[in-house]
């Protein structure tokens, strides 16, 4: 997979942009995860940080822990109220997670490996 550059400043604290087949966070640390959520692939880089630095599907509020692209909290809504899917969803992204990318601030640049 090729590396992508986007400037520093598209990815202020607390905010998540796309870049390549990532989406790029900064919850205090910069991360890359692969950006289709693993329910319904929505676009994980226009999802948001929740206040315990995950990642947060904008479609239906899946959370994600960007170290271990494991699903923390499964998908909510109407969701939330399927019997085991919670549990379904946290079992599949141990065994499969989130692709995670390697991010390296050069300058006012990050380059997304
Ligand atoms: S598509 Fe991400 S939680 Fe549904």
């Amino acid at each position: 997979m090729s590396s992508t550059r986007i400037p520093a400043s598209d990815v202020p604290p607390g905010s998540v942009t796309g870049s390549g087949d990532y989406a790029v966070g900064n919850n205090g640390e910069y991360f890359a995860v692969g950006r289709k959520c693993r329910h319904l692939r929505a676009d994980l880089a226009e999802g948001s940080i929740d206040e315990n630095g995950c990642l947060v599907c904008p479609w239906h509020q899946a959370a994600y822990d960007v170290k271990t692209g494991q699903m923390t909290r499964g998908p909510q809504g109407i969701f939330a109220k399927m019997p085991g899917l919670d549990s379904f969803y946290l079992a599949l992204t141990k065994r499969w997670p989130l692709r995670r990318g390697r991010v390296t601030v050069d300058g006012d640049d990050l380059q997304v490996d």
